[in-house]
């Protein structure tokens, strides 16, 4: 858009670009900034207009997007265009992804290189790689909380070690997905150190304070993330003499982004990482990045004006580049991340569907639907050009973040559900084979979560065990049907290492000092590379999971009507054990997949006429697309078995 003050302010900028950057050819560049200079002028003027260095700060900005600019590799810069061109590349139901640690998986970067084989047998074709970047050692929070942005850790590598590892997964067609930790810094980052000199500059980095006066204002309404292990919101800092807001753990400063200074450095971050080679950047814990006293300082107006710029600013230098928000928050909350607007208020394209993520163990444990069904439809609808990541299990906790309304609904009382699925996940409850751990227990409010591996919470662990064959069945299907699920709901699955070939708890963090305070440790297992040689071994749990997987995945890649265009229609069935939904190829009509999936462990029925208006799967001869079978139909009911799910189509 064209605008007189922005405009002109854009020609001052440009007058005083460094010469070195005045000098080079930057068509591109400058159609991009021209196209987005009325959105960043705008969304910075909102965020720092008050300021007297406001235009200053704009040309640092200017140049830090040109400096970028000029130092992407032309192989990039193609990359740019073409995706320019086919802009909704992303939604396409080919991509699946993995998220694994470096180090667990494959010893360090170039071991990963090597390991990439494996991934492309799975069928996987993003890899996101847990974060990489220098942290102390110890005091890390697994890669979150960084000392230094520009720099890999030791331990995987080098840069060079990752920028081949670029190379070669862009040879394979794959995707790189890498961490970005937006909203802190490790309190042994430079940044830290010259705050604690009491240099202004970087003092103005942080939210420091002299005594408590502040600190205990934010501590009416912040809440706790890590109460068992950080309780509280600020740290007090002995050479710095004064107490620095650590919302997570307390070796983590909350940088302070009503400073412009931490934004464009930000900024410049990011683009340093677009610019090693990654497709997608993932931004960690976004709805954090905004404080205000007197609120919970989540999911604030700021915070999102910050994701628009940030956005819009890439867009200038490193279009083709993604941003994942990693936003735990409820499910109105989380649709914001996508932005108001896909053109004009954009965010992130891609974001973690936590809501679907908990749903499904909720579902897992009822064995029923009743809240998956009332959860998604309470999910609003979101942009185009924005895609969901959804995955059964993380790096992280399941925090059970349900909406209580919806709990109501489905019949439950919010507080002795919740207590119920705790209880259930952890083994306690009578019936679970669950092998869960609590973890972030707050004492206060008495929520919990949960921390275990996907195997040892759908009850493997418990019937190797036992020797229960008909347990392991049992369990094997309920680790497929999750991913049935998250293969086919509308957006990109996000595998979590391990899961394929149904790794266990681990409980080697036990003997580390460092981390036996973080259950969540148990669930980010060290790769037995023997254990996956058994996904060749016949009737194996190994070989059951990673074929069943990699089936789905084969399917999926093939079945337009997956791809995420907003083609999904969730329905109602008389069945409170099943979760239906139809999804239709949005590029063709008439083709369209119905999937069913029973959650319960007995056999259950769909009766065809549920499916609302006479669709083509009461007439015709079904077919399920991952198993190839025709499912069994009683009168004109369908049978689907315990914890299965079918990918139907209507056979002509
Ligand atoms: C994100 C990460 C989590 C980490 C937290 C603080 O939520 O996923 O692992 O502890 O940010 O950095």
């Amino acid at each position: 858009m064209y605008e007189q003050v922005s405009h002109s302010l854009l020609n001052r900028i440009l007058d005083q670009l460094k010469p070195e950057i005045r000098k080079r050819d930057l068509r591109y560049f400058y159609t991009r900034l021209g196209a987005n200079f009325y959105a960043i002028y705008s969304l910075f003027h909102v965020l720092y207009g008050k300021r007297d260095d406001f235009e200053q700060q704009m040309v640092r900005l200017a140049e830090v997007m040109a400096l970028n600019y000029i130092e992407r590799k032309k192989s990039l810069k193609r990359l740019d265009i073409e995706r320019e061109n086919d802009h909704t590349w992303f939604l396409s139901q080919e991509w699946v992804g993995m998220a694994l640690y470096a180090n667990a998986f494959a010893g360090d970067l170039q071991g990963l290189g090597k390991r990439l084989g494996y991934l492309q047998e799975l069928g996987v074709n993003m890899l996101h790689v847990m974060p990489i970047l220098q942290c102390p050692k110890g005091a890390s929070d697994g890669g979150y909380a960084v000392s230094d942005y520009r720099n890999v850790d030791r331990d995987v590598g080098d840069l060079e070690d990752l920028r081949q590892l670029a190379r070669q997964l862009r040879k394979r067609d794959m995707l790189l997905t890498l961490d970005v930790v937006v909203n802190h810094v490790s309190d042994q980052h430079e940044w830290a150190f010259k705050a604690r000199e009491g240099e202004q500059t970087y003092l103005d980095y942080f939210y420091t304070y002299p005594n408590r006066e502040v600190p205990d204002m934010f501590e009416e309404t912040l809440p706790e993330v890590f109460p068992e292990t950080s309780p509280g919101n600020f740290t007090w800092d002995e050479t710095m003499q004064r107490w620095v807001m650590t919302v997570f753990n307390d070796y983590q400063w909350d940088l302070n982004y009503s400073n412009p200074a931490v934004f464009i450095e930000m900024l410049d971050i990011l683009l340093f990482w677009a610019n090693q080679g990654a497709d997608i950047l993932r931004l960690d814990a976004v709805a954090f990045l905004w404080k205000k006293i007197g609120t919970i300082s989540q999911n604030e107006r700021e915070a999102h004006l910050i994701l628009q710029l940030l956005k819009d600013c890439c867009q200038v230098t490193a279009p083709g580049v993604l941003f994942i928000a990693e936003a735990i928050v409820a499910p109105v909350e989380i649709i914001k991340y996508f932005g108001e607007d896909a053109v004009i208020a954009k965010e992130c394209e891609i974001a973690y569907n936590a809501t679907f993520m908990a749903l499904l163990w909720d579902a897992v444990a009822t064995r029923n639907a009743k809240l998956l069904n009332k959860g998604i439809r309470s999910l609003p609808d979101k942009l185009d050009r924005a895609t969901w990541l959804n995955y059964v299990r993380c790096h992280d906790d399941i925090g059970l973040g349900f909406d209580d309304a919806d709990v109501r609904r489905a019949g439950y009382e919010p507080v002795s559900h919740r207590r119920f699925l705790l209880d259930y996940f952890t083994g306690e409850y009578d019936e679970s084979l669950s092998r869960g751990y609590p973890f972030g227990h707050n004492e206060k409010s008495g929520d919990s979560r949960i921390a275990g591996s996907l195997a040892s919470l759908a009850g493997l662990e418990t019937a190797l065990a036992r020797d229960d064959e008909e347990g392991i069945r049992r369990s094997i299907d309920l680790i497929l049907l999750l991913h049935g699920m998250i293969m086919s709901f509308g957006g990109i699955p996000l595998l979590y290492y391990g899961d394929e070939i149904g790794v266990l708890n681990d409980f080697s963090f036990m003997e580390d000092e460092e981390k036996i305070n973080d259950t969540r440790w148990i669930h980010r297992p060290k790769i037995d590379w023997e254990k996956a040689a058994l996904r060749h071994r016949h009737g194996t749990p190994e070989q059951r999971l990673f074929d069943g997987i990699s089936r789905m995945i084969a399917v999926r890649k093939i079945t337009p009507a997956f791809a995420d265009f907003n083609n999904r229609e969730l329905i109602q069935t008389g069945n409170p054990h099943l979760f239906v939904f139809r999804r239709n190829n949005p590029f063709e009509t008439d083709d369209e997949v119905l999937v069913v999936a029973n959650f319960d462990d007995s056999p259950q029925y769909l009766d065809l006429g549920d499916l609302g208006k006479r669709t083509r799967f009461e007439y015709s001869r079904l077919r399920d697309l991952y198993s190839g079978d025709t499912p069994s139909q009683f009168k004109d009911q369908l049978v689907i078995p315990p914890h299965r799910f079918y990918w139907l189509i209507a056979e002509r």
